[in-house]
């Protein structure tokens, strides 16, 4: 069995590329193109492993992808390679058309043209995962419902419309074209390797540098929160277990405001590096996200009712390992500090980037 994981250089890919190379026998192929956000020192654990294969690609380009197909013959595919920050595509959504609509166009073709040509067994048993976002909903205000495979697309950033005009096309590949794919939507991950820019690993870095902890707006907003590695479970359950043509929510029924996310890392810090303050001081509300939803909350009964995935990692025990491996892994955050990921500020959000 080979796997051809799209953005694997990534936070999530690298994690579901551990997952598979620690857990299976298994093949996999990264294919990434290596953007800011991706890091092939994310992968140091297994890249030395003779099943692990890389290849610097971008999803847009159809002519080295299609080698990439029939050089390494995946069976399944699972697709993360996006742009992914939310604060990014406000700053400039043009990247975020491309990779996320104009990629996963391209990727869809591929993967179509590869199918058709396999063998009918080997065409029966192969598989496309499209990895997404609970984004695609919009927001749920205070309104306790919560976002089931039926909730309907409502998107309020560049970045979550791009991931909406994604699961429309990989829906409609598989409704047009017939090809075997399977969308998942997931809320807010959170772990190792997670990419400095992002909310809780920005956070845990400033703090530990001493700078303000900035928290939009007025700190009230909801996310749902997963451990990087649960979701990685969860999507090689679905690939392999999964209903094609069907959707799962994936999500940790862990709805916390964005005010205590920062107060639970203050308290770790606060436990575990101390310093003369206490870290809660360095919390500052700064201006907030133009459009910035204020609540998601995830379903996840299907997949739970259905291929039996629950969460393993409660947010207490999550958000510890997630301190204690960013406080011993130092040397990776600078690594990938080092390359130059600040975002320019064209004044759109008008906030101070960390
Ligand atoms: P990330 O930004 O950490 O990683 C994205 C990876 O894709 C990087 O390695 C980057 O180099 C690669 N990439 C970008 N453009 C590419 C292109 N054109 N060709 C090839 N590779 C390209 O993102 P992440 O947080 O790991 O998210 C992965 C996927 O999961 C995304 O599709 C995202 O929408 C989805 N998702 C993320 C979260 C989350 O909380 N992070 C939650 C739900 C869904
Ligand atoms: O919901 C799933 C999504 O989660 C994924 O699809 C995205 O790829 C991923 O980036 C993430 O998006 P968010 O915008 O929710 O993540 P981020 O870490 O940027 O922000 C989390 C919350 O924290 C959000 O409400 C904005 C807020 N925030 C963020 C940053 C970076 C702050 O208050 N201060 C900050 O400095």
């Amino acid at each position: 069995m080979k796997y051809l994981v799209t953005g694997g250089a990534g936070f999530i890919g690298s994690a579901v590329i551990r997952h598979i190379i620690l857990n299976t026998d298994c093949q996999v192929v990264n294919v990434d193109k290596l953007t800011y956000a991706g890091h092939l020192e994310s992968l140091r654990d297994v890249s030395s492993e003779p099943r692990y294969f890389f290849e610097e690609v971008d999803i847009c380009d159809e002519d080295k992808m299609h080698q990439v197909f029939r050089c390494h013959q995946p069976d399944r595919v699972l697709h993360l390679a996006a742009e992914s920050h939310v604060d990014r595509s406000i700053d400039g959504p043009k990247n975020f058309i491309e990779t996320n609509i104009v990629g996963t166009y391209r990727l869809l073709e591929v993967a179509r043209r590869y199918w058709m040509e396999m063998s009918r067994e080997r065409r029966n048993c192969f598989r496309f995962l499209h990895v997404s976002t609970d984004e695609v909903f919009g927001d749920l205000g205070n309104v306790k419902a919560r976002f089931s495979e039926e909730t309907r697309y409502a998107p309020s950033s560049p970045y979550a419309a791009s991931k909406a005009g994604a699961d429309h096309l990989v829906r409609a590949w598989r409704r047009t074209f017939g090809l075997p794919v399977i969308v998942t939507n997931c809320s807010n991950n959170y772990g190792p390797y997670h990419f400095p820019e992002k909310m809780i690993p920005l956070m845990i870095l400033n703090a530990l540098e001493g700078k303000p902890l900035p928290l939009y707006g007025n700190g009230l907003q909801v996310r749902d929160w997963l451990y990087v590695e649960d979701h990685a479970r969860a999507l090689c359950k679905v690939i392999e277990h999964g209903m094609v043509g069907e959707t799962y929510n994936v999500g940790g029924c862990c709805e916390k405001t964005n005010a205590e996310v920062v107060r639970a890392l203050c308290n770790l810090l606060d436990e575990l590096q101390p310093r003369e303050k206490s870290y809660h001081t360095l919390i500052t509300h700064v201006a907030d996200r133009p459009g910035h939803d204020q609540r998601y909350a995830i379903d996840p009964g299907k997949i739970s009712r259905e291929l039996g995935w629950e969460p393993m990692e409660s947010f207490e025990t999550g958000l510890r390992k997630t301190v204690i491996w960013f406080l011993n892994n130092l040397s990776w955050c600078r690594q990938v500090q080092a390359h130059n990921y600040q975002r320019t500020r064209l004044g759109t959000t008008g906030r101070e980037v960390a």
